[in-house]
Parts: C-alpha cells; sequence; structure tokens
C-alpha cells in the first residue's frame, strides 16, 4: 500500500502535500516570520560532514537506549504535536500505536485532539506527555495526574511557546481547526485570555501574564515523582536554571522555527548547552532532523536522543499508522548505516570523532 517511490523523509513530506488541505499545510508546514530559523535546523545539519571509518568490526552492533523508563530501539521518538487530526482522522491514536509498535514512543501533546487517556489505550507501551502551562494551576495540576493515571512515564513542560508567535503563514491563510478538530484534553475556556482594558497589551498582560515562570518550575517539580523534562531551550543560563532548578532532562529545541524566528537552529545550540549541563541531565535535541546522519551528528554533539515533528505528520496524512510505522523504520535504518560506516557498534560509541573537524 506504500508505493516503492517513497523511501525517505523527503518523500513523505512530497507526498503529504497531495493529502493535506491548504489550510493544513499553511499550520502543519510554516514556521514564524520569515522561517529563517525552520531553515536553519535544516541547513545546521547539512552542514556538518561525517568522517568515514573502514574495517571496524561493528558485529552485533545496535542503536538501543534507555531514556526515562523507555527502553527505545532506536534513539528517537515524535516529537508533541498538536491536533493531529488535521493529517489523518486517526490522528493520535495512530502515531502512538506505530511509535510504540517499532520500539519507538511518542510524546502527546496538551493540544491532542484525542483525549491522551484514548491515545495511552491505543499505544503499545508507554509514552511521555508534553504540558502546556495552564493560567489555572488547579487545570495545569488536573493534566498532570490524567496523564500519571493513565500511565505516562514523563511530563515535558513546554517553555518556549507561552504565546504563539508570529505566524505569517497561517495568517496570509486564514487558517482555522475544523469544527471536528479541537483540543480534547482541555475545558473549553481553559486557553482564554484575560479581559484587556483600554491601552493594554496583548503580549504583556494577556499572555505573558499568565505564563509560566521559574517560580512555577519549582511548584511543578513538587507535584510529580514522574521524571520532568523541559522543551525549548538554547540558552546556556536557562539551561544552568533548569538544572538547577531540579529538572531530570532538557529538550534543546526552537519549537521547529515555529515561535521565535532568527534564533540558531537547534544543532548549533547544542554543543554550548552539552558544556555546561556536563553530563548532570540528558539532552535531547529537536528541530530539522530528517536523516539517520542527522540523529547520528545530534548525538556526537551531547544529546541522547532526538525527535521528529513534520516528517511523522507528513507520513501520517499519507499513510496512518503503517506511515509513521514506516518512516521510523527508515531513519532506524539510515542511523544504523551511518553508525556502521563511521565505526560505532553502539550509541555509546559516537562521539565527536565521527565529524569532520570543522
Ligand atoms: C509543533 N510543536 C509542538 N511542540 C510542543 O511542545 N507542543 C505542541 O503542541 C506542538 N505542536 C506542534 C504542531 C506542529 C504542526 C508542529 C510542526 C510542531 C513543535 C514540535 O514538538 C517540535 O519541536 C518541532 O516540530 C521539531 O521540528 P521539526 O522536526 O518539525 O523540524
Amino acid at each position: 500500500r506504500i508505493p516503492p517511490d517513497l523511501v525517505s523523509a523527503a518523500d513523505y513530506q512530497r507526498y503529504a502535500s497531495r493529502h493535506l488541505s491548504a489550510n493544513a499545510r499553511a499550520y502543519i508546514d510554516s514556521a514564524a516570520a520569515d522561517e529563517l530559523s525552520h531553515a536553519a535546523n535544516l541547513s545546521a545539519f547539512a552542514r556538518w560532514r561525517l568522517q568515514s571509518r573502514v574495517l571496524a568490526d561493528v558485529r552485533g552492533g545496535h542503536c538501543r537506549r534507555e531514556l526515562f523508563g523507555l527502553s527505545l530501539s532506536h534513539p528517537l521518538l515524535l516529537a508533541p504535536v498538536a491536533y493531529q487530526k488535521l493529517a489523518h482522522a486517526d490522528g493520535e491514536r495512530a502515531a502512538a500505536y506505530a511509535a510504540t509498535a517499532v520500539g519507538s514512543s511518542m510524546l502527546v501533546s496538551t493540544l491532542a485532539s484525542t483525549p491522551l487517556e484514548e491515545i495511552a489505550a491505543a499505544a503499545q507501551g508507554p509514552l511521555w506527555f508534553q504540558l502546556y502551562w495552564q493560567p489555572q494551576r488547579d487545570i495545569t495540576l488536573q493534566l498532570l495526574q490524567r496523564a500519571e493515571a493513565a500511565g505516562y512515564r514523563a511530563v515535558v513542560l513546554t517553555v518556549d511557546a507561552p504565546l504563539a508567535g508570529v505566524r505569517n503563514v497561517e495568517q496570509r491563510a486564514t487558517f482555522q481547526l475544523p469544527a471536528a478538530v479541537y483540543a480534547a484534553n482541555l475545558p473549553g475556556q481553559a486557553m482564554a485570555l484575560p479581559a484587556l482594558q483600554h491601552g493594554q497589551s496583548a503580549v504583556f498582560d494577556g499572555f505573558m501574564a499568565q505564563a509560566p515562570r521559574w517560580e512555577d518550575i519549582a511548584w511543578l517539580r513538587q507535584q510529580t515523582r514522574l521524571p520532568l523534562l523541559l522543551k525549548g531551550i538554547l540558552s546556556l543560563q536557562d539551561a544552568e536554571l533548569a538544572v538547577q532548578h531540579g529538572v531530570d532532562g532538557i529538550i534543546v529545541s526552537n519549537h521547529g522555527g515555529r515561535v521565535l524566528d532568527t534564533v540558531p537552529a537547534s544543532l548549533e545550540a547544542l554543543p554550548a548547552i552539552a558544556a555546561v549541563v556536563a553530563g548532570r541531565v540528558p539532552l535531547l535535541l529537536d528541530g530539522g532532523v530528517r536523516r539517520g546522519s542527522d540523529i547520528l551528528k545530534a548525538l556526537a554533539l551531547g544529546a541522547q536522543a532526538v525527535l521528529i515533528g513534520r516528517p511523522f505528520v507528513h507520513a501520517l496524512a499519507v499513510a496512518g499508522a503503517l506511515g509513521v510505522a514506516h518512516l521510523l523504520r527508515i531513519l532506524q535504518e539510515e542511523l544504523e548505516v551511518a553508525m556502521a560506516l563511521t565505526g560505532c557498534r553502539t550509541l555509546d560509541d559516537i562521539d565527536q570523532r565521527v565529524l569532520w573537524p570543522q
């Protein structure tokens, strides 16, 4: 059922444009403003060259990884992506089923278009929950407790999107969610902004007035025994603060270039963050991962695992669960090829020596 010329993430992207409406494409494929950070995510991987090694003994090799209660067959997870029913009627249930069936996992978005309990029930293995801070602490807590009760193994608080950013592509397309696609985990008024007085700023007095601050991280840390990760860190200072606030992991990310444009690529930010964190907590990375060799490069620069966003949504749009499983297998095989030809038997063998010195 999958066409034979569909053999890479880029192929899925090409096919997906035929399966998605212009409205859905404006949301899924776009990034903020001039989309420079999204472009940087992609080109940052291309700039690094690999150092191949020959005649190495890599028999018995594998790319398995243990991470916060997950036994992964590869260091690759599905990033939290809102409203997956925009891409396919089976939405999040299909993506979670596919990921867990091939030994990966998914970060389920607070803005999923399917209740988080139903996604967990459809999955073949454990998942993580991506939390968006809610203006009311009790609603934030309810989400956390629902995720714990449904068996989620980690909580990932996304901290880089207290507001949507300048989304010109969506504005030009007058993007709107179809009536059948909505945030199934949130009560109706959850994300509503406070009423603004004349002269007040929607940014400072609206969105940022109800956004979390570091003191809320300390509170959140007390509310759960699950591993707590922060997603969306690019600065050394924030990485240090995150560790000091007791988080268990950091996802180095610029949100796929969708929030603040002209920040650096996630991959560009990674080495310095890895140096500052110095192994105190695991680092993950997302943004622009499209090849198995990209995964190798991210691991060489300090990540324990990576996530993909748009690529799996494209695969979901083209072929549902089967497409997502197929794409994950493609990327795992590409990673194994890259490892074998750079002389790496396991993920622990991957370090800066696989990169051609710049
Ligand atoms: C996202 N992303 C995102 N992140 C998050 O923490 N919560 C969310 O609900 C969403 N929603 C979302 C929707 C869509 C359509 C996209 C494309 C992205 C960001 C996502 O988790 C991830 O950081 C990026 O997608 C990674 O970049 P690539 O792989 O798309 O280049």
